[in-house]
């Protein structure tokens, strides 16, 4: 009997634990003017959504000087930043939230290295980027900034808590 208690508790720290370590996140994904203009909006959020990934919100915007400044503080000094911020407001983006388990790091790796041409075949940048700068999505690199990231682009109202009618068939009852 005890055997049988003692097996019952480790199931349920085992179930526990699963749980304390994974969590839900949101994480902020902008499809650049190269992405719009090459009209693979469809295209790349097919990927996500096919991924498993839930759109919380998406919208539309044209970028400016001062949400680029921001939003590329730690790139502002370096020499391109001038072609970056023109490659960024070439025409508007499409800003998406895109929420799941463990979603900064599985969006981060989906989107492969800044230089297309050097990320694997597989990424989004790897099957559709040939530049260092018109590389198709920029996505949070931590939790941390995705949150800061989220709070530029979007109105706390323009993200949406539904729930994925899907999500007993994208994740075991552990995971979510
Ligand atoms: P960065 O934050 O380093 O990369 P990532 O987008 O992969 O997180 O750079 C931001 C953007 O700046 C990058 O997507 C394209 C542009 N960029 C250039 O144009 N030239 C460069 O040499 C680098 C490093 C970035």
């Amino acid at each position: 009997m005890s055997n049988i208690l003692s097996k019952f508790a480790a199931e349920i720290l085992f179930k526990y634990h699963q749980r304390a370590k994974l969590s839900m996140e949101t994480t902020l994904v902008l499809l650049k003017p190269s992405c719009v203009q090459r009209q693979l909006i469809g295209e790349i959020t097919s990927r996500f959504e096919r991924r498993g990934l839930r759109i919380a919100g998406m919208k539309m915007m044209q970028l400016t000087d001062q949400i680029l400044r921001e939003h590329y503080a730690h790139l502002v000094e370096r020499p391109f930043f001038p072609a970056l911020a023109a490659s960024m407001k070439a025409s508007p983006v499409v800003a998406m939230a895109i929420c799941g388990v463990e979603a900064v790091q599985v969006v981060r790796a989906m989107t492969g290295f800044t230089n297309g041409r050097a990320a694997d075949p597989g990424t989004i940048r790897g099957d559709y980027a040939m530049s260092n700068q018109q590389n198709i999505v920029h996505a949070s690199d931590s939790v941390e900034n995705a949150a800061i990231e989220l709070a530029r682009f979007f109105k706390p109202e323009e993200i949406f808590d539904y729930k994925s009618a899907l999500q007993g068939f994208i994740y075991s009852i552990d995971e979510c």
